[in-house]
Order: structure tokens, then sequence, then C-alpha cells
């Protein structure tokens, strides 16, 4: 039976087409954004849910060129060391863009916060239940950039512990992605590592299992 309380067709179509073509991106022009809109980005994210309404995030802008070079640096640091252990496929990691950070219009540090085990609800026996509600925020974040025509892009190539440093963060806080924000020339139109042929996606019935484990066959 259909609920009472669905949204109208237009509406839900319009859900599920920004799901769908939600992009992690990292080619953008570098035009500013409209004043307001990175607000409206932030208020979407504190609206995600969170373990124990612990709200888990913070946000750093980073307005300093100084500071995104620096940051840029660490990025390419950890993207090289990465490569080094991909042996075989270290070429062709490297012709992947992994980054934005020069060219976005916007440039936001997530993080946890310190004093964290202060929280036990829901996160006694699961303690990256913070964890999993900061990806809420910023998948509520995702969404709304592309629905507003803006791309984001989620970089998690550094040394967290260098990136605490350089924004003088206190010590059991925790840097946990780098958002590359700004407009774009276009949308990919599948997941770019899909479109390098870097990695292939499956569908959901490979990952669905009735009662007990199953075995995945996976590309990795
Ligand atoms: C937690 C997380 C960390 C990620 N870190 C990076 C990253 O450091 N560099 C990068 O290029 N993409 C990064 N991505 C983006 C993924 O590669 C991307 O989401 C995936 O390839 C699917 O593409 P799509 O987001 O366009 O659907 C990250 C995504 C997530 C969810």
């Amino acid at each position: 039976m259909k609920s009472q309380h669905s949204y109208s067709e237009s509406e839900k179509q319009a859900v599920y087409r920004v799901i769908k073509e939600r992009r992690d991106m990292r080619h953008f022009t570098n035009e500013a954004l409209e004043d307001g809109l990175l607000m409206r980005l932030l208020t979407v994210a504190n609206q995600a849910p969170s373990v124990g309404l612990m709200q888990p995030w913070r946000f750093i802008r980073i307005t300093d060129n100084t500071l995104r070079a620096a940051i840029k640096t660490l990025v390419e640091t950890e993207r090289n060391i990465t490569a080094d252990l991909l042996n075989q496929r270290k070429n062709d990691f490297l012709k992947l863009k992994v980054e934005g950070i020069s060219e976005c219009a916007e440039l936001i540090v997530v993080a946890l916060p310190e004093g964290r085990e202060k929280h036990l609800f829901g996160r006694r026996t699961m303690p990256d239940m913070d964890l999993a509600s900061v990806a809420c925020a910023i998948q509520n974040m995702w969404l709304a950039a592309r629905a507003e025509g803006i791309g984001l892009g989620w970089v998690s190539l550094f040394d967290p512990i260098e990136l605490a440093n350089l924004l003088n963060m206190p010590e059991d806080s925790r840097p946990i992605a780098l958002l590359c924000i700004g407009h774009v020339e276009q949308f990919y139109e599948k997941p770019m590592l899909i479109e390098q042929n870097w990695a292939k996606a499956a569908e959901v019935e490979s990952f669905l299992f009735e009662n007990t484990w199953q075995e995945v066959e996976t590309t990795l």
C-alpha cells in the first residue's frame, strides 16, 4: 500500500535523481559560490542524523591561500606514498585526478571533535558511530550541492596527524575529510573511477543476502 505520507511524484523523482546524479568531483572552474550557498550546505550537514544526537562534526573553512597550498602538499605526499604501495597499478593511479584543491571555490576540512569518549549513547560497543554520523552530514552536503549544480569532492588522501597539526586541532580530535566545493563545467556521467577504468561497480543484488552471510566476488 502506498504511504499517505509520501511526497508528490515530482518531488520524489527529484530526490531519486539527485541521489543518482551526485558525483565525486575533482574538476572545478574557479568561479566563486553565490552568497549564502556555503551556509546552506553547512546547514543541511548539521541536519544529518547523528549517534545520540551528538553532532560530532566540525567544519574549518580554509580561506588562507598559504594554508590551502600546505594542505595540497600533504595530499600530494600521501598520493605518492599510496602510488608506491600500489606496485603494478602505480602508473594508472598516478594518472587519476584525486583532488581539486587548487581550483575549487571553497575548501572545507571536516573533523571529529575532541572529548568524544563522553558520548556513550550508541557508541559504547561501536565508537566509530561518530565517524558514521559525520559521513551522513557530508552526504547531505553532497546531495544538496548537486541539486544546486555545484560539485563536491571528498578527499581523504592525507596524514590526519599532520593535517591536525596544521590546523591547531586538539589532541584527540581527528580530521576526516577535505571537501572541495565549487562550480564545474559539467558533472561526470558515471563515477570518474569507472570512466577512467580504475574500478567497476556492482548492482545491489550482489550485496543482498538472506538469513546468512554469503561471499561476494569483488573487483578489488
Ligand atoms: C569516505 C570517502 C573518501 C573518499 N576519498 C577520496 C579521495 O581521497 N580522492 C578521490 O579522488 N575520491 C575520493 N572519494 C570519492 C570516491 O572515489 C567516489 O565516491 C567513488 O569513486 C564513486 O564515485 P561517485 O561518488 O561519483 O559516485 C571518497 C569517497 C568517500 C565516500
